[in-house]
């Protein structure tokens, strides 16, 4: 979703800023634009296109603007049509402010009312726009005081009258060596290196310049002034900083010998998965080590349910996890959307340990459900990909699940490493209940070999699966069919196929199909079948030969040394043998492989899907 990234330095800005909306693309966006300082009397030059960041960087390599202050900005349209005029950095009318903004400003409507009788007038249909021409208004209002802090209250006045969401950072006509940003519930970070500042919605931005970092909280105001900075309250109450390491790999949007991120980070799941589960179980107990959650097993043994949150495929991942908890631990376990549960008023148990799940720690309503069950009064811990991140910071405990960076906007490698994740809770949860050590013992084997079977995995599946593609990429429709364990595998497959193919795909539990689904089947209406299940099999076989007597073309995902009647099924892909815990994360690797090769067969941007982002910061 939309990106900022901001500099003041000694390099040429314009590089810095286009350097850095490029390692934000990865976000989803539709327009983008720079402002910089190269204009007549220091005065900033804003340009914009709508599209990708390269045609941005066109236009600004024939200006060889030489400024060293600037800010950028990705956007991905949420009030106003996809065109350069919606496009950041807006410019206030009188001229004086300078701002890019991510979030929502609610209560655009009555300010945009009030600015109008003012005298400000609106290029946008953004509520962005009515932030600028906001503070441009108190800049006007505050006239006695000197321009920085002028500035400076200008802002903090603005954002105390805007309801919603905001990362924002403005400049100033007076102040060309000074900018402003602040945030609330969207992410806002300082990059510090020597002489240059760095002021971004993600760390990934400033890769490769700096790996010292603090991170704003909300309600505060960060000052940049040259090569300063301070950090303040809305109460102008000083707030020193916490400046952190960040551990990165400057290379992660190498695509290396790969065509596409998400080719890549499928492929890259036998070594994450590696890393995910590296030093976390211990041996001699059978059991898995998982200090992050910061409590005591006294205290994890009066959890009476578990209550897990997520959206789009953190949610699939919670859904897995339902049944492996359930089953390997014996605790109750509750599933709900993060964006219904923030709004339900859900009567909750007192002794529920609620999980949010998030890849980015920065989704919106996930973020939201994390504050809603605090605000409750219950203990809600996260499962996270990206250290540092806000639902990382807030909760109150967790586990990173070290998937590495993940640029394809449709997950894959971070959704085997959340259930990775979550299977490990199962083994802890389980050790300090029921589960005995040999079941420990067989359950951690089980882990352990899920990097090599994935690799074998995938090696096998790619060929026959890129000729399944081409044979399927027509079809307008897809049923997935799965059941128990595998249903969510179903619903991830489907979501990965119309996410990236734009084929419209639904799952169902497989007994479901007669209840329904089955009047859509035809011979336009292929079915695809997870039958790895062994124990429910017999009833899968029994659905398949139901789509196949009424022309339905059926693709099968079965079990080595495990029969299928040939009659049930067009076409068949075999998985090896494996413990059941580990199943799903298995399953999943060739229906990402059947997603990524129809898209491409289609001719879809496979990283970049049209409409979608990577991390939904609004809501
Ligand atoms: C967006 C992405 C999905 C992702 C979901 C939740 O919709 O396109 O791929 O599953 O957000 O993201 P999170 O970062 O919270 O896991």
């Amino acid at each position: 979703m939309c990106g900022i990234i901001s500099y003041i330095g000694k390099s040429n800005a314009t590089q810095v800023l286009l350097n850095g909306l490029k390692r934000l693309e990865y976000r989803g966006y539709d327009s983008a634009g720079i402002a910089v300082n190269d204009g007549p009397h220091n005065s900033f030059v804003i340009l914009k296109s709508v599209g990708r960041v390269e045609t941005l960087a066109e236009i600004a390599n024939q200006k060889k603007m030489q400024g060293s202050v600037g800010i950028g900005h990705t956007r991905w349209a949420t009030h106003g049509e996809i065109c350069e005029v919606n496009a950041h950095p807006h410019c206030s009318s009188d001229g004086k402010i300078i701002l890019v903004h991510n979030g929502v400003i609610e209560n655009y409507v009555p300010l945009k009312n009030f600015l109008l009788k003012e005298g400000f007038s609106f290029k946008s249909d953004t509520d962005s726009e009515v932030l600028c021409n906001l503070i441009a208004y108190h800049y006007g209002r505050l006239h006695a005081l000197m321009p920085s802090k002028r500035f400076l209250e200008s802002v903090r006045t603005s954002l105390l009258e805007v309801q919603g969401t905001y990362g924002i950072v403005a400049l100033c006509k007076d102040c060309p060596q000074e900018m402003i940003g602040s945030k609330k519930s969207s992410p806002l970070v300082l990059g510090i290196h020597e002489d240059e500042l760095f002021l971004a919605s993600d760390v990934g931005a400033f890769a490769g310049h700096t790996k010292d970092a603090v991170f704003l909280d909300d309600n505060e105001i960060i000052h940049i002034q040259g090569k300063n900075f301070s950090i303040q309250d809305f109460s102008n109450v000083p707030i020193s900083p916490n400046v952190e390491t960040i551990d990165w790999d400057v290379n992660f949007t190498h695509l290396g010998h790969y065509s596409h991120y998400m080719q890549k980070e499928i492929f890259e799941q036998p070594a994450a998965l590696d890393n995910t589960i590296r030093g976390r179980f211990s041996q001699d107990d059978s059991t898995a080590h998982l200090g992050g959650l910061r409590m005591s097993a006294h205290e994890l043994r009066q959890v009476d349910r578990l209550l897990l949150l997520g959206c789009g495929t953190a949610y699939n991942a919670c859904l897995v996890a339902e049944n492996l908890i359930e089953r390997y631990a014996r605790i109750p376990v509750e599933v709900e959307c993060a964006s219904e549960f923030r709004y339900r008023n859900a009567p909750l148990e007192k002794n529920t340990l609620v999980f949010v799940v998030s890849q980015s720690g920065e989704t919106i309503d996930t973020l939201a459900a994390l504050r809603e069950s605090q605000r409750k009064g219950f203990r809600t811990l996260a499962i996270t990909n990206v250290v540092g991140s806000t639902i990382a910071r807030e909760s109150d405990g967790g586990i990173y699940q070290r998937s590495g960076p993940e640029i394809g906007v449709a997950s894959t490698k971070a959704f085997t490493g959340q259930v990775c994740t979550l299977a490990m809770l199962a083994l802890y949860l389980g050790r300090m209940r029921g589960m005995s050590f040999s079941e420990g013992c067989n359950f951690v084997s089980a882990l352990k070999s899920l990097s090599t079977l994935a690799s074998q995995v995938l090696d096998a599946c790619d060929t026959p699966i890129k000729s399944l593609a081409e044979a399927y990429a027509h079809y307008e429709h897809f049923l997935f069919l799965g059941r128990q364990i595998l249903y969510p595998i179903a619903l991830e497959g489907a979501l990965k196929l119309k996410e990236l193919s734009y084929i419209h795909a639904e799952a169902y539990p497989a007994a479901e199909l007669k209840h329904g689904p089955i009047a859509l089947v035809d011979e336009k209406y292929p079915s695809l079948f997870l039958a790895t299940d062994p124990l429910l099999l017999p009833k899968t076989i029994g659905n398949m030969m139901e789509v196949k007597a009424r022309k339905g073309k059926v693709i099968a995902i079965g079990i080595e040394g495990v029969e299928i009647p040939s009659k049930a099924y067009d076409d068949i892909i075999y998985l090896p043998q494996m413990c059941e815990a580990i199943l799903p994360i298995i399953t999943v690797l060739p229906l990402q492989l059947f997603a990524y090769y129809v898209a491409l067969e289609r001719h879809c941007d496979v990283d970049k899907p049209r409409n979608l982002a990577k991390s939904v910061t609004v809501e």
